[in-house]
């Protein structure tokens, strides 16, 4: 195991900046997941890592060394791609074992190696068998498998499950995350979900257009995000966001651009005068109170009630957990708490709330 240093580092396809100089700490033993929308460089990223891709400038170090110019299979990580690379004409057993195998290790210790690993991923009865005779999500336990058996220093992972239907993905998260308390391997994950981001992630790195937007702990990033970026990108549904200013003489109103009063969070000098956008989190509205919302579509999850409503002009959605039996068109009387806002420069896209 060991840590990873990602130190100003860019890269240009050409004359095209794809990495804008990047700079990411990651501790041994962390799991960390880069997130951001397809085409912001994640890939990019770690395939620079792995030293697939060279880096125009910076540093990359693994545990106290300078990788940038070491070949990838000097590097000690393994990676496991979104379209597994399995070989097709090798059984499960000989795909586990084959860069063991190229690495010259001596068979029974190759042997050794591959059981426990596929013990642990549920694999032991399927050793004989080809890769199109197993299912999308044994396919991808036998690409970590061939990732485990090597016990590297560092696992990098890219959207290894992009290729699996949703519940399948539900259950792999569980099972990749349970594998990481274990083997307590750093781990580099890319993904453009953001709930597999959540859901996993000891630290989230949120990556947009070759830069890095906020690094932080999933709840962190969701409770006090950064910017405009990371807050409509982090949280499913996203953030409600509103245009609007503090008004003049009572700075504890913020008053949106079709005249709605909101509580604003208390507190906030810097944000008086300026353009603001105000954001509430779907769960951070409750039923009851006097703001008004018009209500456009229900949508019960049966633990939930998820609303689309107009507050004035702007469509915002609330999630309840309470059941809510109302029509289309009609109105729903709902509060805000104030503590539950956030407040952003409309200019600059920065937070402004502690
Ligand atoms: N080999 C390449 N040559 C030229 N441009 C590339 C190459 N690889 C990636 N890019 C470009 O770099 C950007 C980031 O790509 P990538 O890292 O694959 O994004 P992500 O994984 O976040 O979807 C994209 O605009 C992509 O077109
Ligand atoms: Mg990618």
């Amino acid at each position: 195991m060991a840590s990873v240093e990602i130190d100003d580092v860019r890269k240009s396809f050409g004359n095209h900046p794809v990495i804008k100089g990047v700079s990411v700490a990651i501790e041994d033993g962390e799991f960390v997941i880069l997130v951001g929308p397809s085409g912001c460089g994640k890939s990019t990223l770690l395939r620079m890592l792995a030293g697939l891709e060279h880096i125009s400038s910076g540093e990359i170090r693994i545990g106290d060394r300078v990788v940038n110019d070491l070949p990838p299979k000097e590097r000690d990580i393994a990676m496991v791609f979104q379209n597994y690379a399995l070989y097709p004409h090798m059984t499960v057993a000989d795909n586990m074992s084959f860069s063991l195998m190229l690495a010259g290790v001596p068979k029974a210790q190759i042997q050794e190696r591959v059981k426990p690993a596929a013990e642990i991923l549920g694999l032991s009865s399927l050793l004989e068998r080809y890769p199109r005779q197993l299912s999308g999500g044994q396919r991808q336990r036998v690409a970590m498998g061939r990732a485990i058996v090597r016990d590297p220093q560092v696992f990098l992972f890219d959207e290894p499950l992009s290729n699996l239907d949703a519940k399948l993905r539900v259950s792999m998260r569980t099972e990749i995350k349970n594998l990481h308390q274990r083997l307590t391997t750093t781990t580099v994950y890319v993904t453009h979900d953001q709930i597999e981001a959540m859901t996993m992630a000891d630290k989230i790195v949120v990556m947009h257009d070759g830069i890095v937007e906020q690094i932080g702990a999933p709840l962190d990033l969701y409770d006090k995000p950064a910017n405009l970026f990371v807050a409509g990108f982090i949280g499913s549904p996203a953030m409600n966001m509103l245009s609007g200013k503090l008004d003049e003489a009572d700075p504890s109103r913020f008053v949106t651009g079709d005249g709605i009063v909101l509580p604003a969070p208390p507190g906030i000098a810097s944000a008086r005068g300026k353009e603001l956008v105000y954001g509430i989190r779907p769960e951070g509205v409750s039923l009851g109170g006097t703001v008004d919302l018009k209500v456009q579509v229900i949508e019960p999850t049966g633990s939930e009630s998820q609303i689309v409503a107009l507050l004035g002009k702007t469509q915002v959605t609330c999630v309840f957990r309470e059941r809510v039996m109302l029509q289309p068109g009609e109105i729903l009387n709902v509060s805000i708490d104030p503590r539950a806002a956030h407040l952003f420069d409309a200019k600059s896209g920065m937070r402004l709330t502690d």
